[in-house]
């Protein structure tokens, strides 16, 4: 194989979020046939772009691929890639492939770690510990303390973090349904009904717990709304690991307000990060992580490994894995 370009475009506000340079060194020691650019910032992806065979970049748009002259191949280091799928990508031939499974064992116990956070009322026990104060008696007043044995868990999304989810509850002994776009694919171990997004209406009056694990595309966008909160239960659990634009905001504030719902441990959200004056923020009955389910110690090390792994594919003109489908949306 000629020798490649390739651009490395992850830059973000986030200091996490950008690419640490000991990584771009690992991958110009690996294959030192090919050209490796580190772009830190959009002004140097953008000059850099048309140079790029491969770019293995987080963001690109279409004023990024409007100057890709040779461009064939992005890899992404997230899962969720509904912000690359720009109009210019989707109608491209420029193949897209993402790291959908590095987190997922890590988000699953994250999504683990909330439930069992708003099951336990830990957070009122934390903000009695902060001002001292023995809480015995309010954590044991109504709602009650609750388990995740013998809970019914809906998780809508079954793909790499659904399974991962659904595994771990149904092993702590909650009986879990699962929602997924192709409900005739084999269902992750632990699930013992599938059904297609149309159905969400009859799985949420049923559903102690309530896990959004679906991809953000024209087809999730708001699929829990007024309408679908209206049919969960009065103490339903509602945890978000996927993207904020799944649910209606507004609509989930008010249900929380009203106690029309038990909860919500949401990590992600309609814009990020957070606005201080979101009403979330003072919400009891809330649990506010800031879109961290997925962080772990070694996390550019796995991403690394996934963009090496699919580059050696490349070269040696072999299937990618991870490939998306664009008209899908993830
Ligand atoms: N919070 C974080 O830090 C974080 C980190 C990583 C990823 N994420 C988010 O999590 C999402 C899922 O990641 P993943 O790795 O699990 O992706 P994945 O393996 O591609 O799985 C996506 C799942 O969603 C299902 N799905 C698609 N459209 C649906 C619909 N309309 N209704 C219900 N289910 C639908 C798919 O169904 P089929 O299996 O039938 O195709 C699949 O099971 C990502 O897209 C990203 O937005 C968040």
């Amino acid at each position: 194989m000629p020798s490649l370009t390739v651009l490395v475009a992850i830059y973000s506000y986030l200091r996490f979020w950008n690419i640490p340079v000991q990584h771009v060194e690992r991958l110009r020691r690996e294959f030192p046939a090919h050209r490796f650019l580190h772009a830190t910032g959009d002004d140097e992806a953008l000059a850099r772009m048309p140079e790029a065979d491969v770019a293995f970049a987080a963001e690109l748009r279409g004023r990024h691929l409007s100057c890709a002259t040779r461009l064939r191949w992005v890899h992404s280091p997230t899962a969720g890639v509904g912000g690359m799928l720009v109009p210019e990508m989707v109608a491209s031939p420029v193949v897209l492939t993402n790291s959908r499974g590095l987190s997922a064992p890590t988000i699953g116990e994250h999504v683990v770690a909330v439930t069992l956070a708003m099951f336990r009322k830990l957070p009122q026990a934390v903000r009695g510990q902060m001002a001292r104060r023995w809480t015995q008696h309010e954590v044991t007043e109504p709602p009650p303390i609750r388990t995740i044995a013998g809970s019914r868990a809906l998780v809508v999304g079954l793909g790499a973090i659904g399974g991962e989810v659904a595994r771990r509850f149904a092993a702590l002994g909650a009986r879990v349904h699962g929602i997924r776009r192709r409900p005739e694919r084999p269902a992750p171990d632990g699930v013992s009904l599938v059904a297609p997004p149309g159905a969400l209406p009859d799985f949420l009056p049923d559903a102690d717990l309530i896990v959004l694990a679906a991809p953000q595309t024209r087809e999730t966008w708001t699929m829990i709304g007024a309408r679908e909160i209206a049919l969960m239960k009065r103490d339903a659990l509602l945890v978000n690991v996927s993207r904020g634009k799944l649910v209606d905001e507004a609509a989930l504030v008010s249900a929380l307000e009203s106690d029309a719902i038990g909860g919500a441990a949401l990590d992600v959200f309609e814009r990020e990060p957070l606005a201080p004056e979101s009403p979330l923020w003072a919400l009891p009955n809330v649990l506010i992580t800031p879109h961290m389910a997925g962080f772990r110690a070694d996390h550019w090390d796995a991403v690394t490994d996934v963009f090496a792994d699919n580059l050696r594919r490349f070269e040696a003109g072999q299937p990618l894995v991870n490939v998306v489908d664009k008209a899908a949306g993830y």
